[in-house]
């Protein structure tokens, strides 16, 4: 085992040196820029240049296409390839409108074989040359009645290719527009028509001053007049008030997500009174019927004919109501739907994602979109890799994908040849959504080395626990952890040592008996990073069962030998005492301090019951032997001065220059005495016996 560790120990640098020599890092490329797809207006004629950035390894190159074909390089068409610029000189329409996309590419080159590719697409960028073709249509005459409600529509031919359209009412001609609201009696819809809410006579136009929508945007600094609205005012003598009643609303509205929504209703009406709003005023109530509160999403225009919302979000799709009102009556509730639209959107993990995979693993790509609530699905996805599109020429034994063409697999990767990026189109009726997604391939990681899996020892062998193992130049850490007996240790299992070159073991010679027996089992040494995960295993069996050794000993003593020879040690002491104090008593003479009170007449017992402990009752000192020994008269309320020869009799113990007597039976007697000054201490063992 000792020569296997050395062997490795000199093999290691020159493995190391090996692996730094061919460090072979790679990474597809990922597109930072454009990171959305967006629409542009590009004025006919100017210059106009678009970014691609991306980042990999080895840095990627670029190519655009325009409308999934690459873009013609022409006299007024360049890209860089190097910095991924597209430039086109004197923009015209009809040679670069399209969507165009930036394709990063970058390339592996491998020592033995073909170089490989990766290729990546940026988010759509569709370009439109900013231009109004308007067609002004024929003069109209119209006529309506007064104090009725009235509207003129705005209509033209053609279109507006433009980031900002506004419509504005002009009398005649550009320089006259319609400012004067009069009062909120005249209304402009979204889409731009004319409405009166009542008609006044003064309304009738001139003939030089006939009424124009104005079709606007700054972008192209341009306003295009439609047709001429000729209008005509029937009078009406003695207006009677009307009701309001519903004249117009954009019920069915489509709004994109993350954008805001307008819904509009306009009620006709006309209250004579002076005193009240001569319009009728709009009330709106969301789609649970409680009355909008203005404020954060929820706007309401001051004329009140104008519900905004903004940031709409898929919840906001449903029925929203509007009330017209005037001092003669009021209207029913008016449904205006909303109706919230998006391309595709990705279900939750829905989208094709950047994923590293170590070799000989399947790599798996997802492509799961759906419409807003209540539209139509999306179609089946398409599926590109490096920019290419799928059909009969993918391999198959290479590529898989599913039946509902959701999940692209890339079967058992190599680092050499599946460093790639996959695309899905999914499309529906508002849009297309892009997915794109890389796949990145690592070496996986390789155990160099690692101890016999089952390892039969006795104490005083060495377990080897070693593991070694390498992985891709990418991976800057790889972890090892332990899992033993239940439990996780982050490098080294208990008792284990590691040296140079992670030689790792554990010397049994240095444990004890108890250390050694909890060695014996299963180790799992996990190796790993963020893309894999090896185990090695090592069982640990002890041949020998764990004996007594001699220098762990006492550890190992029972402790229930020992308490048992106290036990009897201790029970021989005390046989030894009884038989000695019954000896002394023997030699002696009968002596006994419940006799020698019998035999003064007294009965201790039952002055014991009549007085309890708290009174005294002290026997004439006349029947006590005094020895030799001075009496001594004491103050009566003084305990007797008791001093015998038998100090040492069974149940008699002094304690803090007290002692106290007992019967033979343990009954207190009830005569407390001081010691004799005059005698020596006894021996301060005896008197705890
Ligand atoms: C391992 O530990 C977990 C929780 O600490 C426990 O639920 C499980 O029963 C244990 N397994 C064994 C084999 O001891
Ligand atoms: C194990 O420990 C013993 C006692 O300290 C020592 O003599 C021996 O060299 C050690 N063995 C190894 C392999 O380190």
């Amino acid at each position: 085992m000792a020569r296997t560790s050395l062997l490795s120990l000199l093999l290691f640098p020159l493995l190391l040196a090996g692996c730094s020599a061919q460090e072979d890092i790679r990474s597809p490329p990922s597109v930072l820029k454009p990171d959305r797809p967006d629409t542009r207006y590009i004025s006919g004629g100017s210059d106009f240049q678009l970014e691609c950035e991306a980042e990999g390894k080895p840095q990627p190159t670029y190519k655009w296409w325009r409308d999934e074909q690459p873009v013609e390089i022409t006299d007024k068409v360049s890209v860089d390839a190097q910095t991924g610029l597209l430039s086109i000189t004197n923009y015209n329409s009809y040679e670069h409108d399209g969507e165009y996309m930036c394709i990063a590419s970058n390339e592996f080159k491998n020592p033995s074989g073909p170089p490989n590719t990766a290729s990546s697409f940026s988010p759509i960028i569709k370009l439109l040359e900013a231009r109004m073709n308007i067609n002004s249509g024929e003069d109209k005459k119209l006529t309506g009645t007064e104090y009725s409600y009235f509207m003129i529509p705005c209509s033209y031919e053609g279109q507006a290719v433009v980031a900002d359209v506004s419509i504005n009412w002009f009398q005649g001609s550009r320089t006259n527009q319609l400012k004067e609201f009069d009062n909120d009696r005249i209304y402009v819809d979204t889409d731009g028509n004319l409405h009166f809410t009542y008609l006044k006579s003064s309304d009738r136009s001139k003939p030089t001053e006939k009424y124009r929508c104005g079709i606007g945007s700054t972008q192209v600094s341009m306003i295009v007049l439609s047709n001429g609205n000729e209008l005509a005012v029937t009078e009406v003598l003695n207006p009677t008030p009307r009701k309001p009643i519903l004249k117009y609303d954009n019920s069915g509205v489509r709004v994109r997500r993350f954008t805001t929504a307008t819904l509009e209703c306009l009620f006709g009406g006309y209250d004579p009174d002076p005193s009240q709003p001569h319009v009728p005023m709009t009330e709106w109530l969301g789609k649970d019927y409680r009355p909008i509160v203005p404020g954060g999403k929820y706007q309401i225009s001051e004329d009140t004919r104008r519900l905004t919302i903004t940031n709409i979000q898929e919840e906001d799709e449903g029925d929203y109501y509007c009330k017209g009102k005037n001092s003669v009556g009021e209207t029913d509730l008016n449904t205006v739907t909303l109706d919230v639209t998006s391309e595709p959107l990705w279900e939750p993990e829905g989208a094709p994602a950047d994923t590293t995979v170590p070799e000989g693993e399947n790599a798996i790509f997802n492509c799961n979109a759906r419409s807003t609530i209540d539209e139509t699905p999306p179609q089946s996805p398409i599926w590109y890799i490096n920019s290419e599109q799928t059909g009969s020429h993918t391999d198959p034994s290479k590529y898989l994908i599913s039946a509902d063409k959701k999940r692209l697999t890339v079967l058992s990767v190599r680092k050499a040849t599946d460093i790639l990026c996959v695309q899905c189109k999914v499309v529906n009726e508002e849009g297309t959504t892009w997915g794109d997604g890389c796949l990145n391939v690592i070496l996986g990681i390789d155990i160099t080395y690692q101890p016999p899996e089952k390892q039969e020892i006795v104490y005083g062998d060495t377990i080897d626990l070693t593991v070694r193992a390498t992985t891709d130049p990418s991976i800057k850490t790889l972890n090892y952890e332990w899992l033993f007996d239940n439990e996780t240790y982050v490098t080294t299992p208990p008792y284990a040592i590691m040296g140079q070159d992670r030689y790792t073991y554990i010397n049994t010679s240095l444990l004890n008996n108890d250390e050694y027996k909890s060695v014996a089992g299963l180790y799992t040494c996990e190796i790993a990073h963020n893309f894999q995960r090896k185990a090695v295993n090592v069982e640990v069996v002890l041949v020998d069962k764990p004996v007594v050794v001699p220098v762990t000993a006492s550890a190992g003593f029972p402790m229930w030998i020992i308490a048992l020879i106290v036990g009897i040690l201790f029970l021989i002491i005390i046989i030894i005492i009884i038989i000695c104090v019954i000896c002394r008593k023997k030699q002696e003479g009968d002596y006994n301090v419940d006799k020698k009170e019998t035999g003064a007449g007294l009965d201790p017992k039952k002055e014991l019951m009549e007085k309890g402990f708290d009174d005294y009752s002290r026997p004439d000192p006349a029947d006590f032997e005094y020895g030799d020994k001075p009496r001594r008269e004491l103050p009566y309320d003084e305990d007797a001065p008791l001093v015998g020869e038998d100090t040492k009799s069974l149940g008699e113990y002094s304690e803090d220059e007290e002692a106290r007597f007992f019967n033979e039976d343990g009954s207190f007697i009830g005569q407390y005495h001081k010691k004799d000054p005059t005698r020596p201490p006894p021996p301060p063992n005896e008197s705890n016996i």
